[in-house]
């Protein structure tokens, strides 16, 4: 393995193993599975329709997605990270060096560019939600999350003044350097955010009508499965576990050289999924309790549910906060990993500085974050694709970016590292390995180039 000049002597690392899992799974962990999971199944689900069907389906296929594809491109992600030590541009030189490999670094650096753009406006709102907690407006009546989220989104001002809040939020985080910061916070949010989410699940599971939810969530009704349902599902997978963009390969880069690959993907992918569920049978059960209609396309779901069911209990002002300071939280670890990956790869290919690098990006990422901001108000009917651009923008990355990432990803780790070198690395029991390696050889790879084809023929329609 070629070393190059440029690693910098003392990268810092995890003080151990839990370290890695709490801050992949603070990565993995956020709006992804709080608000998007459930907003995703809604979408696939059709909830309150002229002919409900449920989500089920969708669900079987993202589980089915996370364990065939997720889990092998997050060992793939680690083993590149870990065994070359540096950002996703630099891992693929480092392994392989002058060849075109790099380049799937520099896709997943750029996505991680656009990705937070967007994913900063709606971080926004948790921010936005977290104030309005705090004093008490949200809980006033049932209906007072929906009507402050419909006033907040449609204010074009106020969209963007969150958004660059939570940027400067990120960027004040990253600039301290990864190493102790991260690990620590995380350590402490992500049991946080776990007993907060079961305590919610059983606080809200035993009333009327909620448990309809499992119904929704799990009854899968397959006439209803489209190549668009499929993408969804799959692009879902890859943007929950924070895949397909180096954010893990960052992470494993700082991983010590003893640790278990497969337990620590094992733990961040089980984490991950098990919130998911969590989170949205609990914001189903609490749409099916109150009987609640969700505004428009139910992207504001999280939003409304929420204070709903608070509203209607004792204390539930307190628990509100609680609940958006960990929403927050849990935003802020997964944009930091997005900014993190960026910013390494200014630092550790170009030589920039970590502050200059985390001011440079976090400036580009907000005048970029702009027309996302602007998609819920001003810009609300500029469709390109029809799409707004947040939803553009969304689409490219998690439906396209990711997988494409992820795809390529699976190729280097089954195709071009040696199995020497990746038996090596995962230093693991030989049937794992030997499963791990028919994974990201032939299944992983097919299903996902599968359904993009599918998808750039047509196969079942599009939205
Ligand atoms: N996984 C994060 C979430 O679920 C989003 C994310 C995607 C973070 C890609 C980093 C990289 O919210």
């Amino acid at each position: 393995m070629a070393k190059r000049a440029t690693t910098p002597p003392a990268r810092g690392s995890w003080a151990g193993k839990m370290g890695f899992i709490m801050a992949a799974a603070g990565s993995a962990v956020g709006l992804g599975n709080l608000w998007k999971f459930p907003w995703m199944a809604y979408k696939n689900g059709g909830y309150g329709e002229a002919e409900p069907y449920g989500a089920g389906a969708f669900v079987l296929i993202y589980l089915l997605s996370v364990v065939v594809v997720g889990l092998p491109v997050m060992i793939a992600e680690i083993v590149i990270g870990r065994r070359s030590g540096k950002d996703p541009v630099g891992a693929f030189e480092a392994l392989r060096p002058g060849s075109l490999w790099k380049w799937v670094g520099a896709l997943g650096v750029l996505t991680g560019f656009l990705l937070l753009s967007y994913y900063g406006v709606v971080a926004g709102w948790t921010a936005f939600f977290l104030l309005k907690s705090v004093t008490g407006s949200l809980t006033v009546t049932p209906d007072a999350g929906k009507e402050i989220f419909a006033q907040f989104t449609a204010s074009a001002p106020m969209q963007v003044a969150w958004m660059a809040i939570f940027v400067l939020l990120t960027a004040a985080v990253v600039i301290g350097g990864i190493s102790k910061g991260i690990e620590r916070v995380t350590k402490i949010l992500m049991p946080g955010l776990l007993i907060m989410v079961f305590w919610l699940f059983f606080m809200v599971m035993g009333r009327e009508n909620a448990s309809s939810a499992y119904a929704y969530m799990f009854y899968p009704d397959f006439s209803h499965v489209t190549a668009s349902l499929v993408l969804d599902a799959m692009g879902q997978a890859f943007f929950s576990l924070s895949l397909g963009m180096g954010a893990v390969i960052t992470y494993g880069s700082y991983l010590g050289k003893k640790d278990r690959i497969v337990t620590c993907a094992v733990s961040v992918t089980f984490l991950d999924t098990l919130v998911a569920l969590v989170a949205s049978l609990v914001i189903f059960g609490v749409l099916f309790h109150l009987n609640l209609q969700t505004p428009g396309d139910g992207q504001g779901n999280l939003f409304t549910a929420i204070p709903a069911i608070f509203s209607q209990l004792e204390g539930g002002t307190t628990l509100v906060i609680v609940f958006f300071l960990l929403v927050t939280f849990a935003a802020l670890t997964s944009t930091v990993s997005l900014l993190e990956v960026v910013v390494s790869y200014f630092i550790d290919e170009r030589g920039w500085s970590r502050k200059a690098a985390v001011v440079k990006v976090s400036a580009a990422v907000f005048l970029l974050g702009i027309p996302s901001a602007f998609s819920f108000n001003v810009l609300g009917d500029t469709k390109v694709f029809g799409m707004t651009f947040f939803a553009l923008f969304d689409y490219l990355c998690a439906n396209w970016s990711l997988p494409i990432g992820g795809l390529l990803i699976t190729i280097f780790a089954g195709w071009i590292l040696t199995s020497k070198e990746t038996e090596d690395e995962i230093n693991t029991h030989r049937p794992i390995h030997a499963f791990w390696k028919f994974c990201v050889r032939y299944i992983a790879p097919i299903v996902v180039l599968l359904v993009l084809v599918g998808i750039i023929a047509g196969v079942g329609g599009s939205e």
